[in-house]
């Protein structure tokens, strides 16, 4: 019997997790569902974000689906204690190195992007963002002070061929089964980590991917284009932080934060961590009206990379669809529905 590790977190976590609930209830009944504390929460009531049981419990579930975690509440905890540490030690613990985030416009909502209708409709761009390594994890990082009384702060830029080849081959892999094309963005004009970047992924196109076309587009060049012409992209593949950075740009581009989700995968066979983009929008938590879109997608993409579900994946996803289709709208998409509601859509719709 499948298990998915529900971990709600945060802000509107626990109201987006919810919906998933009742989705996956309907629609995956065999499906066992657990759920841990994460996040801001985990730091009240265990003291740490992430705890080992969390961890165990993750590596133990074959798919682990996070709602949101962060808030103003633990803006002042240590470093290593807040929520966001949790989350990315979680990512590490996992191995889960290759973020997929879609940026998909949906018809119905071609009219709610920052850009014109005409430029994002039918827009479907994957980008595959390196999730475990670069500057998020490498070493040394800290703050000095120095003799003259300033401070100093360091972060560490670092990535191995195999970091770099492995989450490329993902995106070349992605990219036969869409439209056949990767576009590779670091910064290889101003850092080495760049420069390397570029070699690998050029050595791994001509050994193993030459009949997928390869671009490389330097990251700053990547940002102006998705708002120039985003359709020009199929599949993206970047370093973890332009990734975190370009996949909220792009996120944009589709009406709404609110709609997106990701799954971040591992080795074959290791359970997928799945989280929608959104964060934790602590200034409408517990209010009942967050979009539960991102979460339910996210619950689709679970179906679909790590549950070995894809027929059931297909019936979500067009449940979906329908759902926006047929008018249902939170506020953040311009409407009224609450987060409860726009789950009775999708399960009307399923
Ligand atoms: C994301 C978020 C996280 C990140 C934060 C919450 C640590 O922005 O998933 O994009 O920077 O990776
Ligand atoms: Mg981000």
């Amino acid at each position: 019997m499948p298990t998915l590790l529900l971990l709600p977190g945060d802000g509107i976590g626990p109201e987006v997790t919810a919906q998933v609930r009742r989705v996956a209830a309907r629609l995956a009944p065999d499906l066992t569902l657990i759920e841990r504390p994460f996040g801001g929460i985990s730091f009240d009531t265990l003291g740490t974000p992430l705890s080992d049981e969390t961890i165990a419990t993750a590596l133990a579930a074959d798919a682990v689906l996070m709602g949101a975690v962060g808030g103003p509440q633990w803006a002042s905890a240590p470093r290593d204690k807040r929520p966001e540490a949790g989350l990315l030690g979680l990512r590490q613990a996992m191995g889960v190195y290759a973020n997929l985030r879609p940026a998909l416009c949906f018809d119905a909502l071609a009219g709610g992007s920052a850009l014109k209708a005409e430029i994002v409709a039918g827009l479907d761009i994957m980008i595959v963002r390196e999730l475990t390594g670069g500057v998020y994890f490498g070493q040394p990082r800290f703050i000095e002070t120095l003799a003259d009384g300033q401070r100093r702060g360091v972060d560490t830029q670092v990535y191995t061929t195999s970091e770099i080849e492995r989450v490329s081959r993902v995106a070349f892999e992605l990219a036969r089964g869409r439209r056949n094309k990767v576009t590779s963005c670091e910064k290889s004009n101003v850092m080495e980590t760049g420069l390397l970047w570029r070699e690998v992924v050029t050595a791994l196109h001509a050994r193993d991917y030459a009949d997928v076309t390869l671009e490389h587009m330097l990251a700053d060049n990547a940002a102006m284009q998705l708002v120039k012409n985003p359709r020009q992209f199929d599949v993206i593949v970047t370093d973890n932080l332009f990734g975190d950075i370009l996949s909220d740009e792009a996120a944009m581009l589709t009406g709404g934060i609110g709609l997106l989700p990701s799954a971040a995968l591992g080795e074959a066979g290791k359970p997928g961590l799945y989280e929608p983009i959104h964060g934790s929008a602590p200034d409408i938590a517990g209010q009942g009206v967050a979009n539960p879109l991102a979460a339910i997608l996210s619950f689709e993409m679970a179906l679909r990379w790590s549950l070995g579900r894809d027929d059931l994946a297909d019936r979500l996803f067009a449940a979906v669809k329908t759902a926006l289709d047929g008018g249902a709208r939170t506020r953040d998409l311009g409407g009224e529905l609450s987060c409860a509601a726009m789950g009775d859509a999708v399960l009307g719709a399923l």
